[in-house]
């Protein structure tokens, strides 16, 4: 399957950044880490990450804007098109040594994603999707679980850290599908929990208080393995609400429900 011209461009500056921070990984113990608040970690790799991606990305398409976690917002001559970028999504993990983090890129078009990658570096599994092409990693056509009952599925969340406000509606929300599902992961890294859901790995996937870097990517990813998502409050947008709510068709409204307290 051969992605758009732009999938092509969000591919190789994946790769390009996937190789200097597969680097960094091996030799973490040498960045300097700051933190932006409790819990919230920041490192030159973050910071490298995102010049390059950057560079690569208005290098093939200066009139695109640029909205990335680590830099200031770039307007493009282009006001209808503008990359979504997260350079490190994991850096906990990063920093912990886990292999379990992602560099994830989304391009938006009037507010709508029409394309995104999520490049899970240190595992090589490069997912990617196109509005009307399918979701896609490397070269594996995905498609969300066929699971049907809460009872057989487990789902991702990511339980905030200490100093976020939307702690204690997580675990509120964890108290109630744990007792109801086979299981509840929280492994650090939203654009790979949304990647697996597409995958078909994970049946579903909650989170609150997300940031639409962490999001965008996922989100062509899940609608293009054929999944259903919204944000927990019917009628509100992710990207601008921060809470995401993803699953195959069949588990969507009572996984909804469940978390809705409904
Ligand atoms: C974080 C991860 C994590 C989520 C946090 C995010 P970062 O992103 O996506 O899974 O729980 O809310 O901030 O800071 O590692 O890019
Ligand atoms: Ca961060
Ligand atoms: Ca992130
Ligand atoms: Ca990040």
């Amino acid at each position: 399957m051969q992605g758009s011209a732009n999938l092509n461009l969000m591919k190789k500056a994946a790769r390009k950044v996937g190789r200097a921070l597969v680097k960094d990984f091996r030799e973490v113990e040498n960045l300097q880490v700051s933190a932006k608040g409790p819990g919230d970690f920041v490192t030159r790799a973050d910071r490298e990450a995102e010049k390059t991606l950057r560079e690569e990305l208005l290098g093939g398409r200066p009139t695109y804007g640029f909205f990335g976690e680590e830099t200031a917002e770039t307007e493009g001559a282009d006001p209808t098109r503008r990359w979504i970028v997260d350079p490190l999504d994991g850096t906990t993990n990063f920093l912990h040594g886990l292999p379990h983090w992602a560099i994830s890129i989304a391009l938006e078009h009037k507010g709508e994603i029409i394309a995104g990658v999520v490049f899970d570096a240190a595992k090589d599994e490069m997912f990617w999707a196109e509005k009307g092409g399918g979701a896609w990693m490397n070269e594996s056509r995905l498609r969300v679980s066929g699971r049907r009952s809460l009872s057989e599925s487990i789902f991702a969340t990511e339980i905030p850290a200490i100093g976020k406000a939307t702690l204690p509606a997580s675990l509120q929300d964890f108290a109630r599908l744990a007792p109801v599902s086979a299981g509840v992961r929280s492994w650090g890294s939203a654009a790979l929990n949304m990647a697996y859901v597409a995958a078909g790995r994970f049946d579903g996937y909650w989170a609150r208080g997300m940031r639409p870097w962490d999001i965008a990517a996922g989100l062509v990813l899940v609608r293009e393995a054929g999944g259903l998502l919204s944000a927990v409050r019917e009628g509100h947008d992710p990207l601008i609400n921060g809470t995401i709510l993803c699953s195959n068709e069949p588990l969507f409204e009572g996984f909804r429900k469940v978390i809705r307290g409904e």
